[in-house]
């Protein structure tokens, strides 16, 4: 009796998700393995990688492109949050995670299969992403986890592998973890382990290097409608076209970069490069614009939510209760968030240097220092003295009862 009849597999290629497959069939018993590989816009071919699916031993092989829905469903409400995991983390490749688990619980579905399963390993965020996910769309489906079970070394998982007519990769392997979509790069692993390591040039492919940028800064012009980027220097563009050619221009200028000591959820801190540029330039971008259409008690608000959406996002609670809670909040706070934001893009930086709204609440009769002022200074005297009286208060009594 195996662990379950029939099972959707999530294939990204790789030797790891390749063994899972015999593995699967026969540690565990498993009939029929059906992978599942998504087009996240990473660039890699994926007829390869279908057909690699097939030699190592799955009964069907499913390539799915889910470029479009992971922009506009995933990528694009997470800048409407100005999601940054400890402040800095985009969470390019968090964001993947639930899509994929919709996905793979969508086709076991169409298949009647009875498992999900995936690569991942005990030590990630990714197999908590995936567990989660998958639990919050359907709660009665099995997850099967080989890697995080099979305690075979990398060299073992290889000779495992070889067994079963799954080739050894060609060229020396990349000492490098690598986690690539359309968002960004993640790298982590090799020599990055040692935090004292500056990273080499070489792990970097959609950021150039300082040296190599251009001597003159570039303008970009950035609009949004209802918080979601529109246009790129007033072309309208779609959602994918967007953040492709933003990618290209900010990483082109060396933007986008990002070395980080972060805590995972499983308890441990881990050292990783992140290369997106266009998201982090949209989040800033986004957030300016924020900055001049929303309230400041709204705004500040904000802040908050966007702390607790971006830990939910990376502890894998996208489908919780909470995170659609905040999404309401969010969406609500996004519906006059229209307009253009100005980023001038030179060697490394990324910097806002103007923004327009229809919707501003910038108010130039009260902001002026000029003749045209309107605002009333002898109504501050009144304010300022209700404002400060809790604290006068309670500095006379702190004088008498020492
Ligand atoms: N630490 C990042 C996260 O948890 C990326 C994980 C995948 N990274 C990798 N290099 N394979 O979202």
């Amino acid at each position: 009796m195996g662990r379950a009849k029939k099972v959707v597999l999530a294939y990204s290629g790789g030797v790891d998700t390749s063994v899972c497959i015999p593995y699967l069939k026969h540690e565990w018993g498993v009939e029929e393995v059906i992978t599942l590989a998504a087009d996240l816009g990473q660039g890699d071919e994926l007829e390869p990688i279908r057909v690699k699916a097939l030699k190592s031993g799955a009964n069907e092989s499913i390539v799915a492109d889910l470029t479009t829905e992971f922009i506009e469903n995933y990528a694009f409400p997470s800048i409407q949050a100005n999601a940054l995991y400890e402040n800095r983390y985009p969470l390019s490749t968090a964001l993947a995670r639930p899509l994929i688990a919709k996905r793979l619980v969508e086709v076991a579905a169409e298949y009647g299969a009875d498992a999900v399963a995936h690569g991942c390993t005990g030590k990630g965020n990714d197999q908590v992403r995936f567990d989660v996910a998958i639990a919050a769309l359907n709660p009665d489906i099995k997850v099967l986890a080989p890697a995080r079970e099979w305690g075979m070394s990398r060299e073992e998982t290889i000779a495992y592998g070889e067994r079963y007519g799954i080739e050894s990769p060609v060229k020396k392997s990349s000492p490098y973890s690598i986690d690539r979509n359309l968002l960004g790069r993640s790298i982590e692993a090799g020599p990055l382990e040692d935090p004292w390591h500056e990273p080499l040039e070489e792990i970097y492919l959609l950021t150039q290097a300082i040296a190599n940028t251009p001597d003159e800064p570039e303008y970009v012009n950035i609009s949004f409608e209802q918080g979601l980027p529109t246009a790129l220097n007033d072309t309208p563009l779609a959602p994918v076209e967007l953040i492709s050619q933003l990618n290209e221009t900010v990483g082109r200028h060396g933007v986008g970069r990002i070395d980080m000591i972060e805590n995972r959820l499983v308890g441990i801190k881990s050292r990783e490069i992140y290369e997106a540029p266009a998201l982090i330039v949209l989040i800033q971008a986004h957030r300016d614009l924020e900055s001049l259409v929303l309230t400041a008690d709204v705004s500040h608000y904000k802040r908050g939510i966007e702390e607790t959406y971006s830990q939910l996002v990376y502890n894998g609670l996208w489908y919780s209760p909470l995170k659609l809670a905040l999404d309401a909040f969010i969406q609500q706070t996004q519906t006059r968030v229209t307009g253009k934001v100005r980023v001038k893009l030179f060697k490394g930086t990324a910097t806002v240097v103007a923004r327009q709204a229809e919707t501003s609440l910038y108010t130039p009769d009260l902001a002026t220092y000029g003749a045209d002022d309107q605002f009333d200074h002898k109504a501050a005297e009144g304010f300022i003295y209700v404002w400060g009286l809790p604290t006068r208060v309670w500095s006379q009594k702190l004088r008498q009862t020492p």
